[in-house]
């Protein structure tokens, strides 16, 4: 009651000290497309909300309010930016059920076109030309369900972020909101359900506040992020307000349902009951939980339907055999390894899984340092957290391909521990972090030198070797990167991350649904097949050999367009005949010419864009040794443009692990 009465005095208050101009509407749906300029994919549906992408890969698609905002107030000499504040309500729909990608914004442009921004992992934004560019004056909110660790500045799969004229966020959070007991709830965007968000900026105090809630839920007293900034220099004066969406290889369809927009003032409260909800489509039947469901109708009701019956009584029969398949696996591997660690242990072991012992994030959970009591050994944890949808697959995955491995070059898994939504894995401790981090964190005093890179470069040469030639089956690792590289402490290196691994049998046919990689480290085939083979790992390791031998991360968003992309800059410069050119400055010439032209040379080796023309890993290993030698003049193979194929990006580790239905394991949770 009086916090009624206050929100009212603090409207009436707050209207007539509003300054002169003033811009302000309200849509509670849209019935009609007047007063809204759209592109792209954008369209009013039929029931009145704005669809900004359907399922179509790579496109997107902007809707603005057709007339600019006055965004600036030049009343005072100084031209500074007026306060505003916005509600919308969107809804992100995925036609499994499961990971879609890649997100939408709520965006305030110069330009009601973008015509420069991209599809995919630029959201709809920017695109290669402009991202960075101060003179781009934009302000974003990005609403993202795709993640490129160490890229974009981004937390997870599921994020809000502000990015300013920039697709590299300045502040990227997990999706969530504060309940009154100030506890963050996680929401998941692309849960199906309509998502209200507020946003509002301070002209006075530069701060930009954003909270998002699900729609049952009133407007949470403490926002998500609060983020102080000065909008002044980035605002024009007319500034155009709307929203962009964009998919990438993995589709969602994007919807904003209903919006207001104030200068000045509090954007006017939406008429919830005026808006038309998008229907997801129904439960496909590869969920496990509707095809028992359905069994159990169809069970009561036979006599009209034996036939359904007997297709979902087959489903049910498959369910149950995978299901028995997966325990088998667990328990074969547990008698290898009996090492299950009681959850006590590892909670003590990591004082109770601690801030100060974090290790790293990584796309599944948190990494943790621990040290296991009574042996008093060195241990990591990684916690995979109860909200990734996957977690039980990955755990299982990782569990069946890690168990039974043992190799110099690999991570070793010491053991497990599942205990409630909680999985944890138990890993030998790498006291010198991950190869990444000792690239592109270190102090200048902590260069590594190229005597270690080489050694590094030739540690995980033979760790892949084992994965893909020398173990019992064929292993692809699917993600080599710099930061599934770690060292021990003599700084040898070690191969981690087998959550992604997926076992080839010989002779197996899988098939994929979800190219699973990191940005830059990606074979260019894989956008078109989305299977990972051996030769697309040879392929991320090349990225690896030019990444190390130039310190420089394979992607580099604020590099000048030719030098963008890392294997596109040493192949230009290898045609110039300046090979050299390119390796780490910070080496200072300290290195070994002929060991450096051959991690070069066999980068673009390994990083040609037809598959078969790559070496094996054997054969890399051959010439790393020096016991066979590149061609001089080979003729690499290259496609234009082709090994960057920013507009495809989608980092997903929903693909399913070998067998074909695991996802009845999580569909049921
Ligand atoms: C469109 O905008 C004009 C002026 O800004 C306003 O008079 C009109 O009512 C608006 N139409 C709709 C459908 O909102
Ligand atoms: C998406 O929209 C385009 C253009 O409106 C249409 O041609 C296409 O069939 C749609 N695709 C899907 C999957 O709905
Ligand atoms: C305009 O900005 C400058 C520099 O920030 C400041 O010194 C000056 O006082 C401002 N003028 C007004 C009228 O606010
Ligand atoms: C930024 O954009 C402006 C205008 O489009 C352009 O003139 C300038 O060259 C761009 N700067 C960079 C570094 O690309
Ligand atoms: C963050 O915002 C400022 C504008 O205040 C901008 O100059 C900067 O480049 C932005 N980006 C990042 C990644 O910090
Ligand atoms: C990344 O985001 C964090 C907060 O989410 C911010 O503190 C940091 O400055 C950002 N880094 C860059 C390079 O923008
Ligand atoms: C933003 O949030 C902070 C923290 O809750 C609050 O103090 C501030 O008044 C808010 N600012 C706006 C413009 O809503
Ligand atoms: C906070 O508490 C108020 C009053 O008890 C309640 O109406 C509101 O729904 C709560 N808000 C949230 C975000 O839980």
């Amino acid at each position: 009651m009086f916090s009624h009465i206050a929100l009212f005095c603090l409207v009436l208050f707050v209207a007539p000290s509003a300054r002169s101009s003033t811009d302000e509407f309200v849509f509670n749906g849209f019935k009609r497309a007047s007063n809204l300029s759209l592109d792209g994919y954008a369209r009013i549906t039929n029931d009145g909300a704005i669809q900004l992408t359907n399922e179509t890969m790579r496109v997107m698609g902007h809707a603005f309010f057709s007339s600019p905002v006055r965004m600036l107030d030049s009343q005072h000499k100084n031209l500074s930016a007026l306060s505003f504040s916005t509600i919308f309500v969107f809804d992100i729909i995925t036609a499994d059920g499961e990971g879609g990608g890649t997100g939408l914004t709520f965006v305030m442009s110069p330009s009601k076109t973008l015509p420069q921004a991209d599809s995919g992992a630029y959201l709809g934004l920017f695109g290669a030309g402009n991202n960075g560019n101060f003179s781009n004056h934009v302000f974003a909110v990005e609403f993202d369900t795709a993640y490129i660790p160490g890229m974009f500045n981004e937390t997870n799969d599921n994020h809000v972020g502000i990015d300013i004229n920039s697709i590299i966020s300045n502040i990227s959070t997990p999706a969530g909101y504060y309940s009154n007991d100030s506890k963050k709830v996680d929401l998941e965007l692309e849960m199906g359900k309509p998502i209200q968000v507020w946003i509002e900026y301070s002209g006075d105090m530069m701060v930009v506040n954003v909270t998002i809630a699900p729609l049952s839920v009133p407007k949470p007293s403490r926002p998500l992020i609060s983020y102080t900034v000065n909008l002044s220099p980035i605002f024009k004066e007319h500034m155009y307000v709307g929203f962009s969406g964009a998919t990438g290889q993995i589709v969602s369809s994007h919807y904003i349902l209903g919006w207001s927009f104030q200068t000045n003032g509090m954007a006017a409260p939406l008429d919830i009951s005026q808006l038309s909800i998008p229907q997801p489509p129904s439960a496909s039947s590869s969920s496990n939980s509707s095809s028992m469901a359905l069994a159990i109708k169809i069970g009561a009701i036979t006599s009209i339907a034996t036939l359904i019956a007997v297709g979902t009584g087959i489903s049910i029969f498959f369910y149950l055999q995978q299901r028995a398949k997966l325990a088998e696996t667990l328990e074969d591997w547990e008698l290898d390894h009996p090492h299950r660690f009681r959850y006590k242990d590892l909670y003590k072991a990591t004082k109770g899984f601690k801030e100060t012992e974090l290790l790293g994030r990584g796309g599944f959970g948190h990494v943790f340092k621990g040290v296991i009591k009574h042996a008093g050994e060195e241990v990591a944890v990684k916690k995979i957290s109860h909200n990734t949808r996957q977690g039980i697959r990955e755990f299982i995955a990782e569990i069946a391909s890690l168990g039974r491995m043992r190799h110099r070059h690999l991570v070793e898994l010491k053991g497990w521990c599942k205990r409630n939504e909680d999985l944890l894995l138990v890993y030998e401790f790498m006291p010198k972090g991950s190869l990444d981090m000792l690239l592109f964190d270190g102090e200048n005093s902590t260069i590594l030198s190229w005597q270690q890179r080489f050694k590094i470069l030739k540690g995980v040469a033979a760790g892949i070797l084992y994965l893909h030639q020398e173990w019992e089956q064929v292993v692809v690792h699917r993600d080599i990167k710099a930061s599934n590289v770690l060292l021990d402490a003599t700084m040898d290196a070690k191969i981690s991350d087998f959550g992604l691994a997926r076992l080839y049998e010989h002779g197996n046919n899988l098939h994929t649904t979800h190219v699973v990689g990191t940005l830059g480290y990606m074979a260019p085939e894989l956008s078109r097949t989305g299977r990972s083979t051996t030769s697309s790992d040879v392929f991320a390791f090349g990225a690896l050999l030019l990444e190390v031998a130039c310190g420089r991360r394979p992607i580099k968003f604020e590099a000048p367009p030719n030098e963008l992309s890392l294997v596109d800059w040493v192949r230009e410069c290898q045609e110039k005949g300046e090979l050299l050119q390119v390796a780490d400055s910070r080496l200072q010439k300290c290195y070994n010419k002929e060991e450096m032209e051959l991690v070069l040379k066999l980068g673009l080796v390994c990083c040609q864009s037809v598959p078969e023309v790559r070496p094996s890993m054997k054969q890399v290993i051959q010439y790393l040794n020096g016991d066979e030698h590149l061609a001089d003049d080979a003729g690499l193979i290259f496609s234009e443009g082709e090994s960057l194929d920013l507009a495809s990006v989608r980092i997903s580790y929903a693909s399913s692990y070998a067998m074909a239905s695991t996802s009845s394991l999580t569909g049921g949770r």
